[in-house]
């Protein structure tokens, strides 16, 4: 099974992991914190911006991460990143998509 890269440009750092692993959990074994709350996809506060080099890069959102980046009015490239699960090729976090 092929890792996935997953990049923070703005920190400098990145980390191969394995394919269904959250934004989040690959933000936190390289070392980069983001701000988090329910860590279940309900809050938004995870919201980030994501780049992505194929379109299937990452699982599409489930139900209740749709939901909330509905209510949040953010933009497709915006994803959860405690509910935002990759899948292949090579993701770049790009941080806060409301600063
Ligand atoms: S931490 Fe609440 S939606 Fe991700």
């Amino acid at each position: 099974m092929d890792l996935v890269e997953v990049r923070f440009p703005l920190q400098d750092k990145f980390v191969l992991v394995q394919p269904g692993t959250t934004l989040l959990a690959a933000a936190e074994l390289a070392g980069v914190e983001l701000l988090t709350g329910c860590r279940r996809g309900q809050c938004g506060t995870d919201a980030i911006r994501v780049v992505a080099d194929r379109a299937d890069a990452l699982e599409a959102p489930a139900d209740g991460e749709a939901g909330t980046l509905s209510r949040m009015g953010v933009d497709g490239d915006c994803r959860l990143a405690c509910s935002a699960r990759v899948r292949c090729g090579r993701v770049e976090v790009l941080g806060d998509p409301l600063i």
